[in-house]
């Protein structure tokens, strides 16, 4: 057991919020089939939901209310020190410089909550009932310079009813999200 757990991928999370994508990352980690491993979590803000999940179930945690520049520099260092595989963004909601993104090399996995490249940005699920779509959906996808740009690696729509405004559609979608984020990055390991 413990060997198996010696192989896996040391995923970090980064969270700005309440973490429930974190939460089903860090549960899916736990399964048998599992190729990865939650080693650290890192918010930018304080006294988070997600810190405070990370901390009851004793998953190495920090909280860095820097600005940008600053919460790059140190987050590195941690991701360096903790010899970080892959970083998964999980509602996470700053945009990673491009120097960021270059002095890490490895892979950056982020979950964005619309069809991509539809709705790229903030308040997806407003625009989308604004703009009266059928569907919406979320995407799993790689991060690179451009704003929810990268390669997709996942991708689940859900129908926009009637009856929904923009609190239902993002019930909804945080559910798929919660399955699919686990599953793509389990699946982009090889
Ligand atoms: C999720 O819906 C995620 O897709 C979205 O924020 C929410 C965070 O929920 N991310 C973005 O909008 C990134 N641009 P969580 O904190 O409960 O995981």
């Amino acid at each position: 057991m413990e060997k198996l757990n010696f192989n896996k991928k040391r995923v970090a999370v980064f969270i700005s919020g309440k973490g429930t994508n974190f939460k089903s990352l860090y549960k899916f980690s736990k399964l048998k089939k599992s190729k990865y491993k939650i080693t650290i979590v890192i918010s930018n803000k304080k006294n988070t939901l997600g810190i405070a999940f990370a901390k009851n179930n004793r998953i190495k945690n920090f909280t860095l209310i820097d600005k940008i520049n600053l919460f790059e520099k140190k987050s590195i260092k941690i991701l360096k020190k903790y010899k970080i595989d892959i970083l998964c963004l999980a509602g996470f909601m700053r945009i990673l410089s491009v120097n960021f993104i270059n002095k890490f090399k490895k892979p950056i996995l982020n979950i964005h909550p619309s069809l991509l490249p539809k709705l790229k940005g903030l308040n997806t699920h407003e625009r989308a009932i604004k703009r009266k779509h059928k569907f919406s959906g979320c995407t799993v996808h790689l991060v690179n310079a451009r704003l929810d740009s990268g390669k997709k690696l996942g991708q689940v729509k859900v129908k926009i009813t009637k009856n929904d405004n923009a609190k239902s559609l993002e019930k909804k979608i945080l559910r798929q999200e919660h399955i699919l984020y686990p599953n793509s990055l389990n699946n982009f390991i090889n």
